[in-house]
């Protein structure tokens, strides 16, 4: 029997730097997509697969963050007495339940893994997911449900992947892959922003993943990799061999928030999938683009 997963980590340190000068003042995680921060999508996905206890790694200029999973009780109130019955349970639906949310500091965004790593003591002994805020997944079946239900057969290191254009490897972590059944593939090598030339494979790992507690271990050697950043990638390869790994071409498509095409991409997608917006959209797009 696997460990069941209940621990996610929502790394939150990261600069935005692409999303200046929106993210001078606002967390890049607080961006909207149609009417959710991209933080919100990240915590209904986890809590859809089973997350009970989340821990956001936060750095300065976090807080709102953090704000928006707090009760506003003055803003309830007000809504309860204008009797805007919809948007107040609307609110109450998304409420965490008291305890679940712990935050720890990355006083210096020195890269992924050491988000990761700032998170040792919440992630203790126990198999924990990371959800990347920026990446968002539209599917029919949430994507990291997609990994636990692989994680609950095999148990081991389960991380999501998709295929990126060849010319593009040198933007993301990207597989080597061994064995392959059906849209599952054995992982048997991991190399950060490999050049085409020597990229091992065009399966990029996407910002959805399932580890082993051992990973803690890697990453505390603080060995700097792509960019002079601690990157994920490189302690999760360092597992290989020791603890099994697998990749699941997951079912859905993936949108990367964190550029402003795929931000842009994203909300045209998430609102044409929404049955009250997407007939509007539609005919809005249809209009505009041939004038
Ligand atoms: P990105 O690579 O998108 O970096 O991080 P970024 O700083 O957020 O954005 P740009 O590139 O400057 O525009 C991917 C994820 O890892 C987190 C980010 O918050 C984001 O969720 N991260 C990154 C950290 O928490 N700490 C870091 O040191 C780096």
């Amino acid at each position: 029997m696997v460990k069941p997963l209940r621990k996610a980590v929502l790394p939150v340190a990261g600069l935005g730097t692409r999303f200046l000068p929106a993210t001078k003042a606002m967390p890049k995680e607080m961006l909207p997509v149609v009417d959710k921060p991209l933080i919100q999508y990240a915590v209904d996905e986890a809590r859809a697969a089973g997350i009970e206890q989340f821990c956001m790694v936060t750095g300065r200029g976090k807080t709102a963050l953090i704000d928006h999973f707090d009760i506003a009780f003055e803003l309830e109130a007000t809504l309860a007495e204008r009797n805007k019955r919809e948007a107040l349970e609307l609110l109450r639906e998304e409420a965490m339940p008291p305890g679940s949310i712990t935050t720890v500091r990355q006083q210096v965004p020195l890269g992924l893994g050491h988000a990761i790593w700032c998170a040792r003591t919440f992630i203790g002994d126990d198999p924990f997911a990371i959800l990347l805020p920026d990446d968002l997944v539209l599917s029919n079946t949430p994507c990291l449900t997609q990994l636990v239900n692989v994680y609950n057969e095999t148990g081991g290191n389960v991380v999501a992947v998709s295929e990126v254009p060849r010319e593009q490897t040198n933007r993301y972590g990207i597989v080597k892959i061994g064995e392959t059944h059906g849209d599952r593939v054995e992982v048997t090598g991991l190399v950060e922003k490999p050049a085409p030339e020597n990229a091992p494979s065009n399966l990029s790992v996407i910002g959805r993943y399932i580890l082993l507690p051992e990973v803690v271990k890697f990453l505390s050697l603080m060995e700097r990799g792509a960019g002079n950043e601690v990157q994920l990638t490189d302690a999760m390869a360092k597992m290989i061999g020791h603890t099994p790994f697998h990749g699941l071409k997951f079912e859905g498509k993936r949108f990367d928030c964190g550029d402003k095409i795929g931000f842009l991409e994203a909300q045209i997608a998430f609102s044409l999938a929404r049955p009250d917006l997407g007939p509007a959209v539609r005919a809005f797009l249809k209009n505009y683009v041939n004038s």
